[in-house]
Protein backbone atom coordinates (compact mmCIF):
# COMPACT_ATOMS: atom_id res chain seq x y z
CA UNK A 1 0.00 0.00 0.00
CA UNK A 2 1.36 3.32 -1.02
CA UNK A 3 -0.01 6.78 0.64
CA UNK A 4 -0.46 10.11 -0.88
CA UNK A 5 -1.01 13.14 1.19
CA UNK A 6 -3.15 15.86 -0.99
CA UNK A 7 -1.58 19.42 -0.21
CA UNK A 8 -2.66 21.58 -3.00
CA UNK A 9 -5.49 24.32 -2.40
CA UNK A 10 -4.96 28.08 -1.95
CA UNK A 11 -5.90 28.01 1.71
CA UNK A 12 -7.91 30.77 1.16
CA UNK A 13 -10.50 30.34 4.20
CA UNK A 14 -7.32 31.14 6.32
CA UNK A 15 -5.85 34.64 4.66
CA UNK A 16 -3.98 36.84 5.55
CA UNK A 17 -2.09 33.46 7.58
CA UNK A 18 -1.41 32.17 3.96
CA UNK A 19 -0.27 35.00 1.92
CA UNK A 20 2.88 34.40 2.86
CA UNK A 21 3.36 30.29 3.43
CA UNK A 22 1.59 27.24 2.42
CA UNK A 23 -1.43 26.31 4.62
CA UNK A 24 -0.05 23.31 5.59
CA UNK A 25 2.94 24.43 6.78
CA UNK A 26 1.47 25.97 9.28
CA UNK A 27 1.91 25.35 12.77
CA UNK A 28 -0.14 22.75 14.96
CA UNK A 29 1.74 23.02 17.92
CA UNK A 30 4.94 21.87 17.45
CA UNK A 31 4.74 20.55 14.34
CA UNK A 32 4.12 22.10 10.28
CA UNK A 33 0.27 20.32 10.18
CA UNK A 34 1.33 18.48 7.36
CA UNK A 35 3.59 16.14 9.40
CA UNK A 36 0.38 14.87 11.51
CA UNK A 37 -1.19 13.33 8.28
CA UNK A 38 2.42 11.98 6.59
CA UNK A 39 2.59 10.31 10.24
CA UNK A 40 -0.79 8.97 10.56
CA UNK A 41 0.35 7.06 7.37
CA UNK A 42 3.76 6.26 8.88
CA UNK A 43 2.22 4.70 11.79
CA UNK A 44 -0.44 2.68 9.53
CA UNK A 45 2.92 1.08 8.03
CA UNK A 46 3.09 3.31 4.71
CA UNK A 47 6.42 3.73 3.93
CA UNK A 48 5.88 5.24 0.19
CA UNK A 49 4.40 8.49 0.10
CA UNK A 50 3.61 11.00 -2.83
CA UNK A 51 2.66 14.61 -1.82
CA UNK A 52 0.81 16.64 -4.34
CA UNK A 53 0.88 20.43 -3.68
CA UNK A 54 0.32 23.07 -5.84
CA UNK A 55 0.01 27.49 -5.13
CA UNK A 56 2.80 29.80 -4.79
CA UNK A 57 4.38 28.64 -1.48
CA UNK A 58 4.75 24.72 -3.12
CA UNK A 59 8.30 25.13 -3.26
CA UNK A 60 8.61 25.22 0.75
CA UNK A 61 7.75 21.58 1.13
CA UNK A 62 11.08 20.70 0.64
CA UNK A 63 12.90 22.63 3.22
CA UNK A 64 10.35 21.48 5.37
CA UNK A 65 10.18 18.06 5.07
CA UNK A 66 13.32 17.27 2.47
CA UNK A 67 13.24 13.71 1.81
CA UNK A 68 10.64 12.65 4.24
CA UNK A 69 13.60 10.41 6.75
CA UNK A 70 12.90 11.99 9.62
CA UNK A 71 9.26 11.18 9.48
CA UNK A 72 10.11 7.29 8.64
CA UNK A 73 9.12 8.13 5.16
CA UNK A 74 11.36 5.45 3.04
CA UNK A 75 10.59 6.85 -0.12
CA UNK A 76 9.09 10.66 -0.88
CA UNK A 77 8.06 12.05 -3.55
CA UNK A 78 6.42 15.73 -4.80
CA UNK A 79 3.88 16.10 -7.28
CA UNK A 80 2.64 19.66 -8.19
CA UNK A 81 -1.33 20.54 -9.38
CA UNK A 82 -1.84 22.92 -12.13
CA UNK A 83 -4.68 24.26 -11.15
CA UNK A 84 -4.52 25.15 -7.41
CA UNK A 85 -7.80 24.85 -6.71
CA UNK A 86 -9.11 22.26 -9.38
CA UNK A 87 -10.28 19.92 -6.62
CA UNK A 88 -9.10 17.14 -4.76
CA UNK A 89 -9.93 14.31 -7.02
CA UNK A 90 -7.97 16.56 -9.54
CA UNK A 91 -4.92 16.70 -6.88
CA UNK A 92 -5.78 13.00 -6.34
CA UNK A 93 -5.06 12.51 -10.35
CA UNK A 94 -1.55 13.17 -10.23
CA UNK A 95 -0.80 10.12 -8.23
CA UNK A 96 -1.61 7.60 -10.54
CA UNK A 97 1.86 6.80 -12.43
CA UNK A 98 3.39 6.63 -8.40
CA UNK A 99 0.16 4.43 -7.56
CA UNK A 100 1.66 1.95 -10.26
CA UNK A 101 -2.15 -0.02 -10.32
CA UNK A 102 -1.81 -0.77 -6.90
CA UNK A 103 -3.55 0.24 -4.09
CA UNK A 104 -3.47 3.94 -1.80
CA UNK A 105 -4.62 5.60 1.07
CA UNK A 106 -5.05 9.15 0.63
CA UNK A 107 -5.05 11.53 3.77
CA UNK A 108 -5.73 15.34 2.99
CA UNK A 109 -3.04 17.54 4.20
CA UNK A 110 -4.92 19.72 6.89
CA UNK A 111 -6.04 16.50 8.51
CA UNK A 112 -5.24 16.06 11.62
CA UNK A 113 -5.86 12.64 13.86
CA UNK A 114 -4.75 10.15 16.50
CA UNK A 115 -6.92 7.26 14.67
CA UNK A 116 -4.62 4.15 13.75
CA UNK A 117 -5.69 3.22 10.67
CA UNK A 118 -3.33 0.19 10.94
CA UNK A 119 -5.90 -2.63 10.49
CA UNK A 120 -7.94 -0.95 7.97
CA UNK A 121 -4.16 -0.35 5.67
CA UNK A 122 -3.88 -4.06 6.20
CA UNK A 123 -6.89 -5.80 5.65
CA UNK A 124 -7.89 -3.42 2.46
CA UNK A 125 -8.16 -5.86 -0.77
CA UNK A 126 -10.92 -3.70 -3.07
CA UNK A 127 -13.16 -0.98 -3.90
CA UNK A 128 -13.18 1.95 -1.02
CA UNK A 129 -13.08 2.10 2.43
CA UNK A 130 -14.03 5.39 3.94
CA UNK A 131 -14.26 6.72 7.57
CA UNK A 132 -16.80 8.44 9.29
CA UNK A 133 -17.43 10.69 12.55
CA UNK A 134 -19.92 11.82 14.31
CA UNK A 135 -20.55 15.12 14.79
CA UNK A 136 -21.88 16.41 17.89
CA UNK A 137 -22.44 20.10 16.60
CA UNK A 138 -25.20 19.77 13.77
CA UNK A 139 -23.97 23.22 12.42
CA UNK A 140 -20.81 21.54 11.41
CA UNK A 141 -22.26 18.93 9.26
CA UNK A 142 -23.15 21.44 6.22
CA UNK A 143 -19.02 21.89 5.69
CA UNK A 144 -17.94 18.42 4.93
CA UNK A 145 -19.30 15.56 2.93
CA UNK A 146 -22.21 13.86 4.86
CA UNK A 147 -23.43 10.23 4.27
CA UNK A 148 -27.29 9.58 3.72
CA UNK A 149 -27.79 6.23 4.85
CA UNK A 150 -29.81 3.35 3.18
CA UNK A 151 -33.77 3.51 3.80
CA UNK A 152 -33.85 -0.25 4.19
CA UNK A 153 -30.14 -0.87 5.59
CA UNK A 154 -28.69 1.49 7.89
CA UNK A 155 -25.91 0.70 8.41
CA UNK A 156 -25.37 0.99 4.37
CA UNK A 157 -24.02 4.47 2.86
CA UNK A 158 -27.03 5.33 -0.23
CA UNK A 159 -24.98 8.54 -1.24
CA UNK A 160 -22.23 11.29 0.07
CA UNK A 161 -23.50 14.40 -0.16
CA UNK A 162 -21.23 17.30 -0.39
CA UNK A 163 -22.00 20.53 1.67
CA UNK A 164 -25.56 19.83 2.22
CA UNK A 165 -27.77 22.46 3.16
CA UNK A 166 -29.83 20.07 5.17
CA UNK A 167 -27.66 17.33 6.18
CA UNK A 168 -29.55 13.39 5.95
CA UNK A 169 -27.14 12.25 9.12
CA UNK A 170 -25.56 13.24 12.19
CA UNK A 171 -22.02 11.85 10.44
CA UNK A 172 -19.29 13.39 9.00
CA UNK A 173 -17.23 12.15 6.08
CA UNK A 174 -13.16 12.76 7.17
CA UNK A 175 -10.87 13.44 4.84
CA UNK A 176 -8.87 9.78 5.21
CA UNK A 177 -9.81 7.16 2.21
CA UNK A 178 -8.44 3.78 0.85
CA UNK A 179 -8.85 3.31 -2.49
CA UNK A 180 -8.36 0.48 -5.53
CA UNK A 181 -6.95 1.70 -8.68
CA UNK A 182 -10.03 2.13 -10.12
CA UNK A 183 -10.21 5.28 -8.32
CA UNK A 184 -8.64 7.34 -11.29
CA UNK A 185 -11.03 6.00 -14.06
CA UNK A 186 -13.76 7.09 -11.56
CA UNK A 187 -11.95 10.94 -11.51
CA UNK A 188 -12.14 11.37 -14.74
CA UNK A 189 -15.63 10.56 -14.80
CA UNK A 190 -16.43 13.23 -12.32
CA UNK A 191 -17.59 16.66 -13.82
CA UNK A 192 -16.78 19.84 -12.04
CA UNK A 193 -19.34 20.45 -9.42
CA UNK A 194 -20.80 23.85 -8.29
CA UNK A 195 -17.79 25.12 -6.65
CA UNK A 196 -15.97 24.18 -9.96
CA UNK A 197 -13.71 21.23 -7.99
CA UNK A 198 -13.26 18.26 -9.09
CA UNK A 199 -15.22 16.52 -5.81
CA UNK A 200 -13.89 13.52 -3.81
CA UNK A 201 -17.60 12.79 -2.69
CA UNK A 202 -18.29 12.32 -6.60
CA UNK A 203 -15.71 9.86 -6.59
CA UNK A 204 -16.97 7.86 -3.38
CA UNK A 205 -20.71 8.29 -4.86
CA UNK A 206 -19.23 6.16 -8.17
CA UNK A 207 -17.93 3.26 -5.71
CA UNK A 208 -21.66 3.68 -3.90
CA UNK A 209 -22.84 3.00 -7.14
CA UNK A 210 -21.00 0.00 -7.85
CA UNK A 211 -21.86 -1.34 -4.28
CA UNK A 212 -17.94 -1.22 -3.75
CA UNK A 213 -18.06 1.39 -0.67
CA UNK A 214 -17.54 -0.11 2.82
CA UNK A 215 -16.85 2.36 5.63
CA UNK A 216 -15.43 2.19 9.50
CA UNK A 217 -15.58 5.00 12.37
CA UNK A 218 -12.89 6.87 12.78
CA UNK A 219 -11.62 6.21 16.61
CA UNK A 220 -10.24 9.05 18.57
CA UNK A 221 -9.80 13.12 17.97
CA UNK A 222 -9.92 13.97 14.19
CA UNK A 223 -10.53 17.25 13.17
CA UNK A 224 -9.37 19.27 9.87
CA UNK A 225 -7.27 22.69 10.62
CA UNK A 226 -8.41 24.59 7.22
CA UNK A 227 -10.37 27.38 9.16
CA UNK A 228 -9.30 29.34 12.19
CA UNK A 229 -11.50 27.78 14.49
CA UNK A 230 -10.20 24.04 13.53
CA UNK A 231 -6.66 25.40 13.10
CA UNK A 232 -7.12 26.85 16.85
CA UNK A 233 -8.87 23.66 17.84
CA UNK A 234 -6.01 21.51 16.56
CA UNK A 235 -3.60 22.78 18.35
CA UNK A 236 -5.83 23.09 21.30
CA UNK A 237 -5.83 18.96 21.31
CA UNK A 238 -1.76 18.22 20.45
CA UNK A 239 -0.42 20.60 22.64
CA UNK A 240 -3.03 19.17 25.29
CA UNK A 241 -1.78 15.88 24.50
CA UNK A 242 1.76 16.62 23.70
CA UNK A 243 2.42 18.27 27.28
CA UNK A 244 0.30 15.13 29.14
CA UNK A 245 2.42 12.75 27.28
CA UNK A 246 5.37 15.12 29.07
CA UNK A 247 4.29 14.68 32.50
O1 LIG B 1 -11.88 17.60 5.97
C1 LIG B 1 -12.78 16.68 5.42
C2 LIG B 1 -13.55 17.28 4.25
O2 LIG B 1 -12.57 17.68 3.25
C3 LIG B 1 -14.54 16.27 3.65
O3 LIG B 1 -15.60 16.01 4.56
C4 LIG B 1 -15.15 16.80 2.35
O4 LIG B 1 -15.94 15.81 1.77
C5 LIG B 1 -14.02 17.18 1.37
O5 LIG B 1 -14.54 17.76 0.20
C6 LIG B 1 -13.08 18.19 2.03
O6 LIG B 1 -13.78 19.39 2.23
P1 LIG B 1 -13.13 20.86 2.25
O7 LIG B 1 -13.98 21.81 1.51
O8 LIG B 1 -12.84 21.20 3.67
O9 LIG B 1 -11.78 20.67 1.46
P2 LIG B 1 -10.68 21.75 1.15
O10 LIG B 1 -11.03 22.50 -0.08
O11 LIG B 1 -10.42 22.58 2.39
O12 LIG B 1 -9.41 20.85 0.86
C7 LIG B 1 -8.92 19.97 1.83
C8 LIG B 1 -7.50 19.59 1.47
O13 LIG B 1 -7.44 18.99 0.17
C9 LIG B 1 -6.54 20.75 1.43
O14 LIG B 1 -5.98 20.95 2.71
C10 LIG B 1 -5.55 20.36 0.38
C11 LIG B 1 -6.29 19.39 -0.53
N1 LIG B 1 -6.64 20.01 -1.84
C12 LIG B 1 -7.78 20.76 -1.95
C13 LIG B 1 -8.12 21.34 -3.17
C14 LIG B 1 -9.39 22.15 -3.31
C15 LIG B 1 -5.80 19.84 -2.92
O15 LIG B 1 -4.74 19.17 -2.78
N2 LIG B 1 -6.13 20.42 -4.11
C16 LIG B 1 -7.26 21.16 -4.29
O16 LIG B 1 -7.52 21.64 -5.43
Amino acid sequence: MKGVVLAGGLGTRLYPLTFATNKHLLPVYDQPMVFYPIRTLVEAGISEIILVTSGPHSGDFISVLKNGKELGVRHLEYAYQERPDGGIADALLLAEDFAANGNITVILGDNTTDANIKKDVDSFKEGALIFLKKVGDKKELGRFGVPVFDTKDAGKIAAIEEKPKEPKSNYVIPGVYIYDNNVFDYIRDCKPSWRNELEISDVNNQYIKRSTLRWAELDGFWSDAGTFDTLYQANKYWAEKGRANEK
